[in-house]
């Protein structure tokens, strides 16, 4: 048996296998009011039928201006909880388990889609005002406001208020978004955190706000739901957050109710070098922070089979191998490793016993 294809359990939670589907935003609520529809149930669908250990739906705005474009997923109301309970249904059927990115864009919501190679949209257009640590905005994006220290309580709530609903809607775990410059780590980092009240300045207070929602998420979830964090472990930039940073804060998190860290790097800034192109080029981030905390870590970023993903947990500090990309290539990725492997696995679904990929 192979490391990648071992069952994980995760405060009881028992995921088929250590391959996890890495949160992509989709843009694709047409109607621009949050509800997942037919592609999301398709898209998620598809990777579960695939054999996917835990798949992390996209980054999910916890109100309107988390968001990072109006075609953005939520969890704020209702009608998007009845979208997603339909995507957790039918990914439970096929053997997966869900997990659902809670996220806050802060300075880099209230934009076009990812593929429209344009940036804010005007509050004229439909955007809206956005909040961060500061009022500094990100390179080529519209200035944010900066939060007032008496609105971060009710900022807190919503991340709470989402939390709750995302266990209505049936999924299975719940990822904080901190990593990408996006709200969080625009408080952790000390580039875009120059506040002078206690949100700022020292590490206890940039990561207070992460902290408050931590804490507040765990006791609305109770004891038995998985609680994920997402971090960039570096802003690639010496003055800035970095790895030792990132796991002195997931001590303090899983202190609070967190049970497994996902790493990642970069999106804060603009203008640094990001080793996009090497393989793995994420994965010595994640295995230092796994060397530091106890829970498990998720190692993301150019791990294109499962080879290199049995590989990388060999190397034995890393529990959990995410896959983006290469799911949007191949939503079989999960079967095609344990097929690479030569690893027999009881998912194949009778629709696709015929379908498998063939000995040669
Ligand atoms: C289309 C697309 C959308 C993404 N959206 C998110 C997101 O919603 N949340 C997030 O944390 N990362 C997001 N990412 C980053 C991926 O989760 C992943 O970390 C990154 O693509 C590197 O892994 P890969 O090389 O396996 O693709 C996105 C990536 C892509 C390609």
């Amino acid at each position: 048996m192979t490391k990648l294809f071992e069952p994980l359990v995760v405060r009881g939670l028992e995921i088929r296998n250590r391959i996890f589907m890495a949160p992509m935003c989709q843009y694709s609520c047409e109607n621009k009011d949050g509800v997942p529809g037919s592609w999301h149930l398709v898209h998620y669908g598809a990777r579960a039928t695939g054999g996917t250990g835990l798949i992390i739906v996209e980054a999910t705005g916890v109100s309107p201006e988390a968001r990072i474009t109006p075609w953005c997923t939520g969890i704020w109301n209702d009608e998007q909880v009845n979208g997603w309970k339909a995507v957790n249904d039918f990914a439970h059927s096929q053997g997966a388990k869900t997990a659902i990115q809670l996220a806050h864009a802060g300075r880099k919501a209230s934009t076009y889609r990812g593929w429209s190679g344009e940036n804010s949209i005007s509050t004229e257009d439909g955007g809206w005002q956005t909040i961060s640590a500061t009022d500094e905005a990100f390179t080529g994006y519209a200035a944010p406001r900066a939060l007032a220290l008496d609105e971060i309580p009710s900022l807190v709530a919503e991340w709470v208020s989402a939390a709750k609903r995302s266990i209505q809607a049936g999924f299975d775990a719940i990822e904080i978004h901190a990593a990408h410059g996006y709200l969080i780590h625009q408080f952790l980092s000390p580039i875009t955190n120059t506040r002078t009240d206690e949100y700022g300045g020292s590490l206890e207070n940039r990561a207070r706000l992460l902290l408050e929602i931590v804490i507040g998420i765990r006791v609305a979830i109770g004891d038995d739901v998985p609680l994920l964090i997402r971090f960039s472990a570096t802003d690639y930039r010496e003055d800035g957050w970095n790895e030792a940073e990132t796991a002195q804060v997931a001590k303090w998190a899983a202190d609070e109710g967190a049970d497994l860290f996902d790493i990642s790097t970069g999106g804060l800034i603009t203008g640094v070098q990001i080793p996009f192109a090497e393989p793995g080029y994420q994965v010595k981030f994640a295995e230092f922070v796994a060397e530091k905390v106890e829970e498990p870590v998720s190692a993301v970023g150019n791990i294109f089979d499962g080879k290199q993903a049995e590989e990388i947990l060999q190397a034995g500090q890393v529990e959990v191998i995410s896959i983006g990309r290469g799911m949007i290539r191949d939503p079989y990725w999960a079967l095609r490793a344990a097929h690479d492997l030569g690893v027999s696995v009881d998912y194949w679904q009778n629709q696709d016993q015929r379908g498998k990929f063939p000995n040669r």
